[in-house]
């Protein structure tokens, strides 16, 4: 790093004065365009569901989704990912209700598209919504068969694409998934159908809000998904998970959890020209939410902070629960700065 200077003649306070220096010399800019907006799909009609440990998220139905997502197009929000809380009687050990074409993804995707074309919309490739068990995959002796489960994974997402989804996105954790769904999808001539790896996905406590919703906190097991998600020790084997999804074809790869996992944002970005995105997982809006409920944090100010970091740490986007009151509050003139 060149030393640029010294005090007294160098003062790092004087860009820092007035509300128009600190935005000429900002570095980095939140927008709704970084903002990809996770949802939550229930069978029925006109009906919305609170999720009790993610206060300000529902489970919507298909019409009401449609709403959501034109007005999330209209706020300039990019792309949502579409996550289905699925009933209980459609639950099998093996998932199988993943890739019947007319599931409630599917036809929440069809809906979608229909109603508004220009919105991106991304598909989460894993059975756990689908699974009595929960787990990500089809077990065999108390573990996740992998190979099986990347089949099943492949049917999943071709399911996907065929019902008209923009990009695949596997967050299963099965070594070699990313190849052969790139496979699966060229061979059912989907060439154009991206795929967004969940390359780095940490075997994670944040998750538990999000279990809750979707009903897929089942029962995991003492070992829970840490025999397929990463350590939350590692990150060395984030770089060989990335080198590894992209060589197989992957376009863009996930870090999960988000903000305390920066540093994987970072060091993927530094070694790989690969977009990176980033998940605020459900535990850390969750977070954000309960400490503002008790008056102990700004919630706008907070989460517009969260966001920013993920910018600065190098993610082109992130995943947000908060992505609409975010992008509202940005069109009102809210600044993601102090
Ligand atoms: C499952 C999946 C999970 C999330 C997204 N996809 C949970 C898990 O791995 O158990 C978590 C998202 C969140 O917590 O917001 N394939």
């Amino acid at each position: 790093m060149i030393r640029l200077g010294s005090y007294p003649a160098t003062r790092l306070r004087r860009n820092r004065r007035h509300a128009w220096s600190r935005t000429l010399v900002a570095e980095h800019q939140l927008n709704a365009e970084d903002c990809i907006w996770p949802v939550f799909v229930q069978e029925g009609q006109n009906k919305t569901t609170p999720i009790a440990a993610m206060p300000g998220v529902n489970r919507l139905s298909i019409d009401r989704l449609v709403k959501e997502a034109a007005y999330a197009h209209t706020l300039g929000i990019p792309a949502i990912a579409i996550f289905p809380a699925v009933g209980q009687e459609l639950k099998t050990p093996d998932g199988r209700e993943a890739h019947n074409t007319s599931n409630l993804v599917c036809r929440a995707v069809k809906a979608v598209k229909k109603a508004v074309p220009a919105l991106g919309i991304i598909c989460d490739v894993a059975l756990d919504p689908y699974t009595t068990h929960g787990h990500d995959g089809i077990l065999r002796d108390d573990d996740v068969d992998n190979d099986r489960t990347v089949a099943a994974l492949c049917r999943q997402a071709v399911v996907q694409a065929q019902a008209g989804c923009d990009i695949v996105a596997p967050s299963d954790m099965m070594d070699g998934r990313i190849g052969e769904i790139r496979r699966a999808l060229d061979k059912a001539g989907f060439h154009g159908t991206g795929i967004l790896s969940y390359a780095a996905k940490y075997a994670s406590a944040f998750y538990g809000p999000f279990r809750e919703a979707v009903g897929s906190a089942g029962n995991l097991g003492k070992s829970g998904k840490r025999t397929y998600q990463m350590d939350p020790a590692n990150t060395d084997e984030a770089l060989r998970e990335v080198a590894l999804d992209v060589s197989e074809g992957a376009d863009m790869v996930m870090i999960k959890p988000g903000m305390p996992y920066l540093d994987i944002i970072r060091r993927v970005r530094e070694n790989f020209s690969v977009p990176v995105l980033a998940y605020q997982v459900s535990g850390e809006y969750a977070m954000l939410r309960a400490a503002a409920q008790n008056g102990w944090l700004d919630f706008d100010a907070a989460m517009m902070e969260s966001l920013l970091a993920f910018k600065r740490a190098g993610a082109s986007a992130v995943f947000t629960y908060a992505a609409i009151h975010i992008a509202e509050k940005l069109r009102a003139g809210k600044s993601s700065r102090l």
